[in-house]
């Protein structure tokens, strides 16, 4: 190759680095440049004490700090050489990005390593458009905005703050957007505001700050030490499915009230036949798709599994959802940063349902226990490990029956559980004779003490 040739691939190949990397850089440009000195640390939030603690067991506490994050954030910057960096931290660590301590050599400040915290939440005034990637307006003025138009504080003022009541305030960093082509990476908001919830006016806060899953309203309690009693109180819980790292007993909670199953099978296949069996996944309580977020990464499958009487298991069949993303050659699975489109996106919106047909056979031992299981997990165990962390896989939903190989078989099956409740009836007959030999005790007892005492 000639130097004035390679000259000019170099130089074209600068040009379009160049260009990724202004193309990249320019959403994170959308959060203002403000000191960290404007923002409270979360300890200056005393007065909430409770609020605090909720807060600290959230994903939004550790949005900076979460293993699986710095784990995908490092590779995020080694593929385009650290260009993607601001990016990702505008909505993983707002406040140290806006001060500039995510920048080489920079300090983090204590406010800048909370992730996304109370003082950065409370100082939002609104949102610039479209929707997604950090879309949010701050007025650090030190004012504290939320939902009441009658709070009082002795240590800060306070702003009624209707937008704080609307899905749009998590939209703004609930819709991910790819910075150079614009694919829809997280939706999570858009799947709310096409669906039935939205219709019905429920917004993400009546289901992610509340205490329990569902709608959990009315919330009576006091917001502050010392502040009214109010009817309702949102809490600063915000679980999600993260059992793993956020709060897993609320984590777990949620994720089981989130879809529900239903199995139709026959009663009776015969030996060495086979027969079809649905199963229907609902999604009751979520009000997005299922799963939903970072699809790409969250597993959440269905297993429908035949048990022997002797245990032996056979896989009856077996249902993935989430979403697979594809880059422009075609090529998948690849990386966010690397897609145009999605090859795959198997979720099941709100309050709809996908139905799966299996074929069971029945083997010769003529009797089987079907049973459909429903299973979530944040991350593939191949991704935990390469981050160091432990994801444990949480069942949703479970439904089961038994099916037999003639209608002999399941009448003898049936009179065994009806010898299973005869034995009860044994226990009971025992228990009674137990009691009335008690009684006769107390009563012999009782007359020799008589005796003495005369
Ligand atoms: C400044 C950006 C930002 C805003 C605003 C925001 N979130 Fe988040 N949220 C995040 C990030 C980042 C994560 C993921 C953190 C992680 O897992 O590392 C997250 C995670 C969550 C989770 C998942 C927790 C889990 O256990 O899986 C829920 C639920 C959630 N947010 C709800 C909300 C709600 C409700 C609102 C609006 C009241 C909101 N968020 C506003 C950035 C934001
Ligand atoms: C992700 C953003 C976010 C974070 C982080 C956050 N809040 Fe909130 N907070 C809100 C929203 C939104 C509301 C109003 C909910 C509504 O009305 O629908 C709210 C409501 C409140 C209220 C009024 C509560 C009530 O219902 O009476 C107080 C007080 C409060 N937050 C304090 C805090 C404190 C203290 C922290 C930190 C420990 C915190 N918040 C963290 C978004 C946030
Ligand atoms: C009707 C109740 C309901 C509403 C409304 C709702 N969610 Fe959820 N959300 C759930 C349930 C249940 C789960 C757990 C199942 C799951 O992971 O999807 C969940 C999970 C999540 C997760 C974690 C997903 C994961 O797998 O990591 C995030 C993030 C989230 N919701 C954000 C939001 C946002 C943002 C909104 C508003 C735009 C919202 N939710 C509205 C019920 C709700
Ligand atoms: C517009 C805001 C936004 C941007 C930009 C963003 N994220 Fe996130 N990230 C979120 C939200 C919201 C969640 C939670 C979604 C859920 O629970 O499914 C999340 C969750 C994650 C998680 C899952 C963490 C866990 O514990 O399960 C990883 C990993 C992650 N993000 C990595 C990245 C990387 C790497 C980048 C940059 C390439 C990035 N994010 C850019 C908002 C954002």
């Amino acid at each position: 190759m000639t130097l004035g040739r390679y000259l000019s691939r170099t130089i074209v190949l600068a040009t379009l680095m160049a260009v990724i990397v202004a193309m990249i850089a320019a959403p994170a440009l959308a959060l203002p440049s403000i000191s960290s000195d404007a923002f409270l640390a979360v300890e200056g939030c005393g007065c909430h004490s409770g609020f605090i603690e909720t807060w600290r067991d959230s994903m939004h506490a550790k949005a900076l700090t979460d293993p699986l994050y710095q784990y995908k954030l490092d590779e995020a910057k080694a593929a385009t050489d650290g260009a993607l960096g601001p990016y990702c931290e505008a909505c993983h660590a707002p406040v140290a990005v806006m001060a500039g301590e995510m920048m080489e050599g920079a300090t983090l400040s204590p406010q800048g390593g909370e992730g996304v915290a109370c003082d950065f939440c409370h100082q939002v005034t609104g949102r610039t458009d479209p929707i997604g990637n950090t879309s949010v307006v701050i007025t650090p003025d030190g004012v504290k905005r939320a939902q009441w138009d009658n709070a009082r504080s002795p240590v800060h003022e306070t702003e009624y703050s209707p937008f704080h009541e609307t899905a749009e305030f998590c939209g703004s960093c609930h819709n991910v957007n790819h910075p150079v082509n614009g694919l829809a990476l997280e939706s999570t908001y858009t799947e709310w505001k096409n669906g039935p919830y939205a219709a019905d006016g429920i917004v993400c806060q009546d289901c992610h700050m509340t205490p329990g899953p569902g709608v959990t309203k009315p919330n009576p309690g006091v917001a502050a030490g010392g502040g009214p009693q109010r009817d309702h109180v949102y809490t600063m819980t915000f679980a999600g499915g993260n059992v793993a790292l956020g709060d897993s007993a609320l984590a777990e909670e949620r994720l089981q009230a989130a879809a529900e199953l239903e199995l139709n099978a026959p009663t009776i296949v015969e030996k060495g036949q086979s027969a079809e069996v649905t199963v229907k996944i609902t999604n009751v309580g979520a009000g997005h798709y299922l799963p939903t977020g970072l699809t790409e990464v969250r597993q959440m499958w269905l297993e429908v599994v035949a048990t022997t009487t002797d245990g032996e298991q056979a896989i009856v069949g077996r249902h993935d959802f989430g979403s697979i993303l594809q880059d422009s050659e075609g090529r998948s699975p690849v990386e966010p940063w690397e897609a145009v489109s999605f090859a795959v996106d198997d979720r099941i919106p709100p309050k709809e349902s996908v139905e799966d047909a299996f074929e069971l056979t029945m083997p010769e031992s003529g009797e089987v226990e079907l049973s459909a299981v429903l299973y979530y997990r944040s991350a593939s165990e191949e991704m935990a490990d390469a981050a160091g962390v432990e994801v444990p896989t949480t069942t949703m939903a479970s439904v089961s029956q038994a099916i037999y190989g003639s209608q002999d078989i399941a009448d003898e099956a049936n009179t065994d559980s009806n010898g299973g409740s005869g034995s009860s009836t044994m226990l009971l007959v025992f228990a009674v004779g137990g009691l009335v030999l008690a009684g006769l005790l107390l009563v012999l007892i009782v007359s020799r003490r008589r005796s003495r005492a005369s």
